[in-house]
């Protein structure tokens, strides 16, 4: 599924919120990140929640710096790193030439405008990027992963997905947890977040997903902000 040829598609590679196409911005991700998560840890408790073998071939979608694509190609054939940043594709290329990892393809594409040429994949990461789509592009974006995984594989998705009830309040729990520990310039990044950025709500992500063609195995909401769901392709 594609609009590509419509003058209306969404430009993903447009910066919105925090500019990832900023060289500085990407130097500096690693280190402002541990202030808040263990990006290693985190990337391995995905890799064991979506059961990755080495015969499977992954797509991370937002893949960043590329800390969970490199820990991910030791343990499995392939891996396709997607990220609509050359920046940050720039970046985890020499990150992982680095550490002699040489089974990632880095493609400068997103959501809406990847081409996976191949068999469909084993699974499918997402970690703190599809919130940069608004919600109509974000069901479109889940309809072309769902093209791309074989039955039966594996999506997993983690981002700042909010429930309902007190979102308002948790959003400023958050907000201040994040406050004290990265300081005055990582609560500016985290409210410009939810100025500028599209997090939803769990429900429609619920809806999203099932539309797509994915079962949801398993959902939690942490502080009522920070959403994990694990999902299968029917
Ligand atoms: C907050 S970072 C998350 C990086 C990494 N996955 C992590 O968990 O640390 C968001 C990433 O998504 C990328 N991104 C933004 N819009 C995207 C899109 N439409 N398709 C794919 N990647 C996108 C950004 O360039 C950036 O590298």
């Amino acid at each position: 599924m594609s609009c590509k040829n419509t003058s209306w598609q969404y430009a993903e590679f447009q910066q919105v919120g925090t500019d990832y196409a900023d060289t500085a911005e990407v130097a500096r991700y690693d280190s402002r990140h541990s202030d808040f998560r263990d990006l290693e840890v985190e990337a391995l408790r995905v890799l064991d929640a979506i059961e990755i073998r080495n015969t499977d071939v992954l797509i991370d979608f937002g893949s960043g710096t590329g800390t969970l694509a490199i820990l991910a190609a030791r343990r499995c054939r392939r891996v396709h790193a997607v990220d609509v940043s050359g920046a940050m594709i720039e970046h985890a290329g020499a990150k992982a030439a680095g550490q002699g990892v040489a089974n990632i393809e880095f493609h400068q594409a997103g959501f809406l405008t990847y081409e996976h040429n191949g068999p469909p994949v084993d699974g499918i990461v997402t970690t703190f990027a599809l919130h940069h789509l608004p919600d109509f592009w974000k069901g479109i974006a889940l309809k072309r992963l769902g093209a791309m995984l074989t039955p039966g594989g594996r999506l997993y998705m983690h981002d700042v997905i909010l429930e309902e009830p007190d979102a308002i309040e948790n959003i400023a729990a958050f907000i201040d947890m994040l406050a004290k520990k990265g300081g005055a310039s990582m609560k500016k990044d985290v409210e410009r977040h939810f100025k500028d950025e599209f997090s939803t709500y769990d429900w429609v992500m619920d809806g999203l997903l099932g539309r797509a063609g994915f079962t949801i195995r398993s959902k939690n909401i942490d502080g009522g902000v920070l959403g994990t769901y694990l999902c299968v392709k029917n």
